[in-house]
């Protein structure tokens, strides 16, 4: 396929025609917008969140013009010659502000007791383009609890409505029995019949969730996962790749998830027998730590010395490094 050439924020590479701007920006591996409804493996994911919002201020070589409006650069493909500014932009800055709010205006501030603290995308977002108050004054929505079974705890009061756990169900499950009904501020992700999500990859749905709104029974309440410790385990498994992170505390695997890269996607979706029932350290090959390559929280009290520092410091040279410590 041709390569086309595309400017973010200032920085010009090439991809190939037909990439969105997302991936392009995910490709060059800077300025990258935040997602939180797109995944790169569920299709027809994204545009729903607003969250990628990019300023496009040239449309392309043949076209310079600008587009009028803000773009979800998960749906907008690049063109060539296309010049977008992403970080550079004080109206897609104040845009994400506004998304945030958006956002929060349901989502309850439960960060304190909600598992998916310290790994949650909308924290993030939230600590990034966040404004330090809302203007909201109504009422937030409620709803009845629905138990959808032993392995996941549905809050839906959380739900930002990315629909990536639907896709996931649709997708990679053979029988999905949740979805979204109703519509607007009524909409709520439901299984008919209240029936519960027991196919064999239905444990997915929580990697996939960026919010607390689905998390796993299994590890609820038992820990802070900065607290724990992730390591890259595999086993022969019948019915997925068999690769994972277990998340420990000391020798005890605590939780089980697919393995994620920076952008918080699973590299391969997991089977709920690899997820919820083994764990035991002697289930799984113990392949080493994981690298948690985000700005997170989950990096807290896993440190890396700069590879130019990696020898171990002694007093002395901390003192002449530091003289305020001498
Ligand atoms: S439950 Fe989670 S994954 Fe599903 S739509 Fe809501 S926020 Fe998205
Ligand atoms: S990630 Fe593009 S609209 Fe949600």
């Amino acid at each position: 396929m041709a390569l086309i050439k595309f400017t973010i924020d200032g920085i010009t590479t090439e991809v190939e025609e037909g990439t969105s701007i997302l991936n392009a920006a995910r490709q060059l591996g800077k300025n990258v917008p935040p997602a939180m409804c797109y995944y790169s493996k569920l299709k027809d994911s994204g545009g729903k969140c607003r969250t990628c919002l990019v300023e496009v201020s040239k449309g392309s070589e043949k076209d310079p013009r600008p587009m009028p409006k803000l773009m979800a650069s998960c749906r907008t493909n690049v063109m060539d010659g296309m010049d977008v500014k992403n970080l550079t932009s004080p109206k897609v800055i104040e845009a994400r502000k506004g998304v945030v709010e958006f956002l929060l205006i349901n989502h309850p501030l439960d960060c304190p007791v909600c598992d998916q603290a310290g790994e949650c995308h909308l924290q993030d977002l939230g600590h990034e383009h966040g404004a330090e108050g809302t203007r909201y004054e109504e009422e937030r929505r409620e709803f009845e609890k629905i138990d959808i079974g032993p392995y996941i705890q549905l809050h839906m009061t959380r739900c930002i409505m990315c629909f990536r756990c639907v896709f996931t169900a649709d997708q990679i499950t053979n029988s999905r029995v949740h979805g979204i009904i109703n519509r607007g501020d009524a909409a709520e992700i439901s299984t008919y019949i209240a029936q519960s999500v027991e196919n064999d990859f239905s444990g997915n749905v929580i990697d996939v969730c960026p919010v607390g709104a689905l998390t796993d029974k299994t590890f609820r309440f038992k820990n802070r996962v900065w607290f724990t410790k992730p390591m890259d385990a595999h086993r022969d498994c019948d019915k997925c790749c068999g690769k994972v992170t277990v998340w420990q505390k000391g020798n005890d695997i605590i939780r089980i998830t697919g393995r994620k890269d920076k952008y918080g996607e699973v590299e391969e979706f997991i089977c709920n027998t690899c997820r919820f029932e083994k764990k035991e350290l002697s289930d799984w090959t113990i392949e080493g730590p994981r690298k948690i390559d985000r700005a997170s929280v989950q990096s807290q009290n896993h440190y890396e010395l700069a590879p130019d520092k990696q020898v171990v410091p002694t007093r002395k040279s901390l003192n002449a490094e530091n003289p305020a410590f001498a």
